[in-house]
Order: structure tokens, then sequence, then C-alpha cells
């Protein structure tokens, strides 16, 4: 459903051109700016494509492009994320199809690129969130040239998002500065719509290969900064698979950048802060929020120990208060040390049990409810978008409250391989102030390196960086030691339900694979074909390790860490046999 704004409301939350699309074949209006997840859902179909498998319905579940369920087919071509399309006018889009042959009708990519195949610069630095943005900008700002890439259509990343019609969110001066900046200094060029999908050593430096309508298909840099972000934590639950399940980041996207609602009737559910923002987002928007659950005990909140951490966070502080007041004043059931059992439903979600949690976030059946909604929002925390980290092969550690695996980084925010740099929640969840403050030492660090920034101006532009990174550092232990899920939060799915979402494997198969002598994640992916699908593992991953793992924490970690990482190929995002050869062209 499409929220519907007061008279007197900002133009940021009017709606652009009205267009016509087919939907199946009929008619339909939409806006420009919105994409096809958001006409479905407006136009209350929640269903957008069926399983080559089971033929079971899937819709709506990242809502950023990493989970590939959103998949229905565009003028044609199939296999098209409805979630990161725009909607032209005149297009054809059909749903409920088994999507699984990728299929493109012929075109000429390089013709709609302009041909650019390779570019040479000092530094890239892949996302434009905030930390890649600091990243460009520190870098550029001593003359480096840099190429900032950003698969997006925009600059901002997940935390500077506004509705898609507006390149800017008008609302938001810290964004507006950024983007200036960006557009502003000559050495730095920046590419939206560009996705990176391969890195590769080169001599010294580095070698992207790069998937976009105005990019070039191949950077050849000197220095790599990575700052590409996380994304939801997925948690399996039966039922998890159903259209109306998705991700307090799906939900968020549809509200902030697509003005929709997701749902009328919604139970949300996770380990704070992000659900409760969603919740009240909700309720804001005209969602009827049937309750909100937070998996950690009211008490385990008040403790003093996180007292020093909240000193100086008073924005957070305040967003936070304001949370809690629309949900209290729209009279929402909140409760602590509660969670998500199961969601029922044939095609869609039609109602959710809901049950306590004991202290390692393990279900009480004994006290579980069942509610009539619409709409389960997940939001369990995120997981860092390491891919490309993995991919070039630097070394890293687990680390629970930062997210799982993470690369290693000295002061700098170098990694194990010298002139690459990762910053940002996807070297370690932290947040978008952390984000940009690791984003600003790796751009400074990286025009050292170049011989463009003295020493001597290196340290001083770090003093003031260094105090307010100790301080976010501070607050995102303090979240980690919070909100890192309890080991209970797994043991939600049985034997049946679905691990791997895109190759449909189940907890039965996964088993079934260790019991056979499978001892690593890619034993288990060789085994299962869990890992393979079109996300690469991004939502079954770390929800396979979990699965094959016993005893207490710290016997888990450890386990975790012996199961170790999915390994990693190129293409990182499903690509075009067309564009694959075009990156090889003329090399
Ligand atoms: C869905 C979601 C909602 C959130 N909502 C809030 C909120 O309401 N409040 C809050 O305080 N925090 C929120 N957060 C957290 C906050 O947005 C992050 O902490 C912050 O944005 C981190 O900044 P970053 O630059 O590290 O990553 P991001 O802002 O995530 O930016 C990473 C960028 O990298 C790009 N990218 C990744 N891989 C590639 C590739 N291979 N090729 C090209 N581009 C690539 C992505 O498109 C993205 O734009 C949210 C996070 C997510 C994921
Ligand atoms: S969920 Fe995508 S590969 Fe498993």
């Amino acid at each position: 459903m499409r929220i519907s704004f007061p008279a007197s409301s900002t133009s940021s939350s009017e709606r652009s051109r009205a267009i016509t699309i087919f939907v199946d074949g009929q008619p339909v209006i939409a806006y420009e700016g919105e994409t096809v997840a958001a006409v479905l859902l407006a136009e209350t179909r929640r269903t957008f494509r069926r399983t080559p498998g089971r033929n079971e319905p899937r819709g709506l579940f990242c809502g950023i492009g990493v989970c590939y369920d959103c998949l229905v087919t565009v003028n044609g071509q199939a296999n098209v994320r409805a979630c990161q399309t725009p909607v032209v006018e005149g297009m054809r889009v059909t749903t409920e199809e088994t999507q699984r042959q990728w299929r493109q009708p012929a075109s000429s990519a390089r013709a709609e690129r302009g041909g650019q195949a390779d570019l040479y610069v000092e530094a890239a630095v892949v996302g434009a969130g905030p930390a890649g943005l600091e990243a460009a900008i520190a870098a550029a700002g001593a003359s480096v040239r840099v190429a900032l890439l950003d698969s997006a259509s925009q600059l901002g990343g997940q935390y500077f998002k506004g509705p898609d019609w507006q390149p800017v969110p008008q609302q938001d001066a810290e964004a507006a500065a950024l983007f200036a900046r960006v557009r502003d200094i000559p050495t730095l060029q920046h590419f939206v719509k560009t996705q990176v999908w391969g890195a590769f050593p080169e001599g010294d430096g580095w070698l992207l290969t790069l998937d976009g309508p105005s990019a070039p298909f191949r950077i050849h840099t000197q220095t790599l900064i990575l700052a590409t972000g996380a994304y939801d934590r997925p948690i399996a639950f039966p039922g998890w698979t159903l259209p109306g399940v998705m991700t307090a980041g799906a939900a968020q996207t549809l509200l902030k950048s697509q003005n929709i609602l997701p749902g009328k009737r919604v139970v949300v559910a996770g380990a704070g802060p992000l659900h409760w923002v969603v919740a009240a987002q909700l309720v804001r928007a005209g969602a009827e929020v049937v309750a909100v659950l937070e998996a950690v005990p009211r008490a385990r909140f008040l403790h003093p120990k996180h007292i020093p951490a909240l000193w100086r966070q008073w924005q957070r502080l305040r967003e936070g208060w304001e949370a809690w007041r629309a949900l209290r004043r729209a009279d929402v059931t909140m409760r602590f040390g509660w969670g998500v059992l199961r969601a029922h439903g044939h095609e869609q979600v039609e109602a959710v049990t809901i049950t306590p949690l004991d202290e390692q976030w393990t279900p009480q059946p004994g006290r579980a409810e069942t509610v009539p909604a619409d709409t389960v929002v997940i939001g369990y925390g995120f997981l860092p978008a390491n891919q490309l980290t993995r991919l070039l092969g630097c070394e890293h550690e687990y680390s629970p409250r930062r997210g799982g695996w993470i690369p290693r980084r000295d002061a700098w925010m170098q990694t194990s391989l010298p002139g690459l740099f990762a910053v940002g929640d996807g070297a370690g969840v932290g947040g978008a102030a952390l984000a940009r403050i690791e984003g600003a030492l790796a751009g400074l660090y990286a025009a050292h390196l170049l011989g463009r920034l003295s020493k001597e101006d290196l340290h001083r532009a770090e003093t003031s960086l260094r105090r307010r990174l100790r301080r976010e550092q501070r607050f995102a232990t303090m979240l980690g030691d919070l909100f890192t899920p309890g080991p209970g939060l797994y043991t939600l799915a049985d034997e049946t339900t679905i691990i791997c979402r895109c190759e449909e494997v189940r907890l039965g198969d996964i088993q079934r694979a260790r019991a056979a002598g499978a001892e690593t994640l890619n034993e288990i992916k060789g085994l299962t074909r869990a890992g393979m699908g079109n996300c690469q593992g991004r939502i079954c991953g770390d929800l396979m390790a979990h699965a094959l793992v016993s005893g207490d924490v710290a016997t888990q970690e450890q386990q975790l860490r012996n199961l170790g990482m999915l390994s990693v190929r190129p293409p990182i995002h499903p690509l075009t046999v067309e564009t694959l050869a075009e990156a090889a062209e003329d090399m």
C-alpha cells in the first residue's frame, strides 16, 4: 500500500510522475523512481516468483539486492531483482514464474555503456555509503585520483537513504554536504549503478571488474578501499520463506526510499536498535504494529556498565526515545525477552506464533501465543558484506560482536594485504558514525602511501579522528555486548525448514551431510548445494554454520571458527555471459 501524506507534507514525500506499466498483462499505475517490488506491494501482490524445486511462493525478503528472492521477469528478461529495478513507462512485469534459467534478450551492453574499457586511478573505493564517501573525499582531497563505485542508483549507502526519486535526501544536510564534496573535487570520479563483480591482484595494485551502464569494464588501481557495508542477519524459523516475512532493512527501505507500507498488521521481532526504529516508522506511516518483540531481557538494558558508552551519543538516545514514545502513544505491545517462533500461512503470512525466550534466547514454547498478522519484520543485527576481502585472500578473524568473519586490520584500516583497506560495516558492524571515521582514516593513509600527504599532515589530520574513533568503538562494543544473538536463536528451524533459500536446501539435508563426514562449510556446500545459489551464501552461510554447532557459547564460537568461511569466486554477483565476455575483451 502507498503511504498517503497530508497536504502540508514536504516535497520529499510527494510522488513523482505517474506512468503505466503492465503486471501479468494488466495495466497498473506506477510512479517514476519506484522499484518493481514497491509497485507490486502497492498492488498488494506479495508473491513475486515460485521456486523451481517445490513450486513455493516467494516475495520480497532482504529488500536491498542481497538475497535474490524477489526475482521477476521484466520485458522478457528472467531473474530480474524486483527490489533493485526501477519501473519505466510501458514496462512488462511477469510474476509467479518459476525463475530458473538466466536469459537475456540480445542487446549491446557495450554500446549502452559508451564503450570505455579501462580506467587507471590511484585509489578505487568500492561502496559509497558513509565509509566510502569519507574515504574517497579524504583521498581525493589530497589530490589522489579516485574512482568511487556503488551498485546503488544513488550515493549514500544504507544510512543516507531517501526517496529514490530524490538524488539527495533534502532533510539531510550532512548527506547533502558529503554529496556536494564528491561532485566538487576534480580528482574524484564517481559511478553509481556500478556493480564490482570481481577483484584481482595486478602487479603492485588491483584490478576491479565492473558492470554498469556508464562505468568502464575494468579499473586498475594502486590502492583499494573496500567499503561494502552490511546486510540484515537472516534468521531461519518455520515459515520464514513465506511472502510477508522480511528483514527490518527491507521494511525500512520500502518506507524510506519508496513510501510504501510493507503490510497492514505487522509483528516486528529482533534485537535492537534498528527494529525499534523501524517499528516506530511503521506506526507513523499508518501500519498496525501488533507487537514489538525484543530478544534481550529488559533488565540487561538497565545495567550500569553501559552508561559510559552512551556518553555524547545524544542524537542516538533522542532517536531511541522518540521511537519508544511513538510506540507507547500507539499503544503497541512491547515485550522483552520474546521472539518469533513460527510464521503460518499457505501462500503468504496469515498468523505468527510468538514466544518467550530464555537467557540464551532459546524459545520457551509453553507460553507461546499465535496472533493474526500479514507481515513479520525481523531485525537481528547485521552481517558484514565481506565477499571482496574474502575473494582477495585477506586474513580474517571470527568476531561475533562485529557480525562474524571480519578482515584483520591495522590502525589505518589496512588489511593483511598492503595497499588494501577495509572500512565501515563491511569490515565489522559498528554503525554509520564509526564507518565515517574509519573511511576518513583509510583515505588519508592511502594518500600518504601514494606520496600525496606528508607524515606531518597525516598525523595532524588523525588527532581528532582518533578521539572520535575511540568513542564510537566503545558504543559499537556496547551494542555488540547487548545484541549479539544468543545461541538459542539458531534452534528455531526444524528439519524441514529451508536454510538455503536459493537452492531450497533444508536443515535436515545439512545435518545429513554433516553426519556423512563433512567438516567445513565448503564440504557441506559441495554435498548439498547450500551456498551455491544466486546469493552465493550471503543468506545461508551464517545459518548453515550455526546449525552445525552445539554446546556453550565459547565452545560454539570455537566450532564456528573451525567450520571456516565459504569460499568466494568471481563473479560475486550473477552476471550475463555477455558482461563476462566484455570484461575479458582487449585484455
Ligand atoms: C538495510 C539497512 C538499514 C539500516 N538502517 C539504519 C538506520 O535506520 N539507522 C542507523 O543508524 N543505521 C542504520 N543502518 C546501519 C547503517 O546504515 C550502517 O551502519 C552504515 O550505513 C554503514 O556505512 P557503510 O559505508 O559501512 O556501509 P553502507 O552504508 O551499507 O554502504 C555500502 C555501499 O556499498 C555498496 N556495495 C557493496 N558491495 C558492492 C559491490 N560489490 N559493488 C558496488 N557497490 C557495492 C552498496 O550498494 C552500499 O551502497 C542500516 C543498515 C542496513 C543494511
Ligand atoms: S541462500 Fe542463497 S546460496 Fe543459499
